[in-house]
C-alpha cells in the first residue's frame, strides 16, 4: 500500500480527476493549497536586491492505493497534469503502515476502496490493443 500525494495546477484538475477515475482510483482526498516550488521572484529595492518567496494556488490530491493501482495512478497523473511548463507539480509516493475502515474495522487492502485490478488490467490491454490497431496490426 502506498500513499500517493500529488500537487497539480488547479486548471488541470478536471483532466486529472478523469484520468484517475479511468485508472480505477476511487478513494481520493482533495485540498486547495498554497505552494512554493523553489522559484524565486527578485524584487529590487533602494539598496540591493530582495528575493521573495512567492506562493501559488495549487491542488493537493491524496490517494491511498493498493499495489496494483500505484503505477496506473502515477501514469494517469503524468499524462493529465503535465503542460511542460515550470510549476506542473510533483508526485510523492510513501509506504503506508496501516489502513483501517472505521465503519467495519477492516484493515489494509480490505479497507481500501474495492481493489479491482482486473478492471485496470483490462483497460491497459484495451488501450494496448487500440495502439496496435492504429499502428496497423490486423484485427483478430
Ligand atoms: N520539495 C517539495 N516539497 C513539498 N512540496 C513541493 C516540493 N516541490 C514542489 N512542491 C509543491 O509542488 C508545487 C509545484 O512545484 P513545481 O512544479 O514548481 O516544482 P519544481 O521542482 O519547481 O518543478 P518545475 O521546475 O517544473 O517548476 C509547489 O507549489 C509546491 O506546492
Ligand atoms: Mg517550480
Amino acid at each position: 500500500m502506498k500513499l500517493i500525494t500529488t500537487i497539480v495546477r488547479p486548471e488541470r484538475l478536471p483532466d486529472v480527476k478523469a484520468a484517475l477515475f479511468q485508472a480505477g482510483v476511487t478513494g481520493i482526498t482533495l485540498s486547495r493549497v498554497s505552494g512554493h516550488g523553489g522559484e524565486q521572484e527578485i524584487v529590487s529595492q533602494y539598496r540591493g536586491t530582495t528575493v521573495v518567496m512567492e506562493f501559488h494556488e495549487k491542488v493537493k490530491i491524496e490517494m491511498a492505493c493498493s499495489e496494483p493501482f500505484v503505477e496506473p495512478c502515477i501514469k494517469a497523473i503524468l499524462a493529465s497534469a503535465r503542460t511542460g511548463e515550470v510549476g506542473d507539480g510533483k508526485i510523492f509516493v510513501q509506504p503506508i503502515e496501516r489502513v483501517i475502515r472505521i465503519r467495519t474495522g477492516e484493515v489494509d487492502n480490505a479497507a481500501l476502496t474495492a481493489v479491482n485490478a482486473a478492471a485496470v488490467q483490462r483497460a491497459a490491454l484495451e488501450s494496448a490493443h487500440h495502439a496496435g490497431v492504429s499502428a496497423g496490426e490486423e484485427e483478430p
